[in-house]
């Protein structure tokens, strides 16, 4: 059988002051109707049944995210008891999988990516399901770089495969190699160079292929998903085991070590929204290249990025250019657009629920 298991326990701090500790970029509702998570969890309709959907979070956002799932089954949500990136999140994940259907197949996913071509991603990820079904590969998704982004994994494509599975919609390549988060200069190289892809951050794989994975390059992690399995209080188990494993993401811990990766690239449009200047693409424009969500009173004032999210105020901008500005019921952020990125160091002054 098929499942999901969505990772939604990041911290975002460069939505600050929409973002909180308790509110992350995949808690928000940036783009109208739902959260980002909401939408994870919707574009998965018709792909994977909602009790097959397994959510990883913290105890900070908890609550959030079940607010975000009312649909899901309330043991499918899980909050890790203490913050140790992706691969031990992971583990985590395929542990649980793995004590319900040890011959499952699944995918993990971001909570963060604005996707909406649902249809195309639909038959991408049942290729990818399909292909980790009947192989010992570990699938990943390539998204057609655009510029040399040293926050992203890269993937190197190799030859295509010739698969004797008529039922694909999508050519599956060989992976010659996998590298998180390289230097700005190694990220020209590698688009210079033209086979390489960004990781979506996405990866299909069936339990079997990744446990044997895993037990070769993180042996710990092996051995924290078969005691999950044996344990007989999942929850104390984890609580008392889970803090002491070494924090680190899985793109380091498993994919740039694993020897069996294939990819499928993308046919359909990804956006990992990084920043108010990319939530921007999305607003409505007002004036002259003024993006907003709200209505804005503006006299000579270019360039600007306003979000409110305090129903019934007003905001104006009279004779200035190139700000964001953030509206929320307790916090007003001011910014040049050049900074967007720094927005995070603003938090060392801010009181921690801030
Ligand atoms: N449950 C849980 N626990 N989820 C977590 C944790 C954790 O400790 N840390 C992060 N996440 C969630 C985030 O909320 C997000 O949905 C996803 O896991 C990925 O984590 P990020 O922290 O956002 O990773 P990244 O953006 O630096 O890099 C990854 O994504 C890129 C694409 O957006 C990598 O996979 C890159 O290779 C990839 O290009
Ligand atoms: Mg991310």
């Amino acid at each position: 059988k098929q499942y999901a298991l969505i990772l939604a326990g990041g911290s975002g701090t460069r939505f600050w002051p929409l973002s909180r500790n308790a509110k992350p970029k995949q808690l928000l509702n940036l783009f109208g109707d739902t959260t980002l998570l909401g939408q994870t969890i919707d574009r998965l309709k018709g792909l994977i049944p909602v009790e097959n959907i397994f959510i990883l979070t913290n105890e900070l956002q908890e609550q959030g995210v079940r607010e975000c799932a009312p649909e899901l089954p309330a043991e499918n949500i899980f909050a890790e008891p203490a913050k140790r990136d992706t691969a031990p999140a992971v583990a985590l994940g395929i542990g649980l999988i793995a004590a319900r259907d040890p011959e499952a197949t699944m995918m993990v996913l971001p909570a963060d990516q604005l996707i909406q071509d649902t249809a195309s991603y639909h038959q991408v990820m049942a290729d990818a399901l399909t292909v980790a079904a009947s192989s010992e590969s570990l699938l990943t998704i390539g998204i057609k770089p655009t510029w040399p982004c040293p926050s992203y994994g890269y993937i190197e494509r190799g030859d295509a495969l010739q698969l004797d599975m008529p039922e694909l919609k999508n050519q599956v390549y060989q992976v010659s190699r996998f590298r998180e988060k390289p230097n700005p200069e190694l990220a020209q190289q590698f688009l210079d160079q033209g086979n390489f892809s960004w990781n979506a951050g996405m990866f299909i794989w069936s339990i079997a292929s990744v446990t044997k994975e895993l037990a070769q390059h993180t042996p710990e992690l092996a051995k924290f998903i078969e005691d999950i399995a044996a344990a007989d209080d999942t929850k104390a188990f984890v609580k008392e085991n889970f803090p002491e494993l070494t924090p680190i993401s899985i793109d380091y811990a498993l994919m740039e070590k694993a020897k069996t990766v294939l990819n499928i690239e993308a046919t359909f449009d990804w956006d990992d929204v990084g920043s108010w200047i990319s939530v921007a693409k999305y607003l409505d424009e007002q004036g002259d290249n003024n993006k907003t969500n709200t209505e804005l009173a503006e006299i000579d004032s270019q360039n600007n990025i306003v979000f409110n999210a305090r129903p019934g105020t007003k905001v104006a901008l009279l004779g200035c250019d190139d700000l964001i500005v953030v509206q929320t019921d307790d916090a007003l952020l001011v910014c040049n657009r050049h900074q967007a990125d720094a927005i995070k160091n603003l938090g060392g002054q801010l009181p921690a629920e801030l």
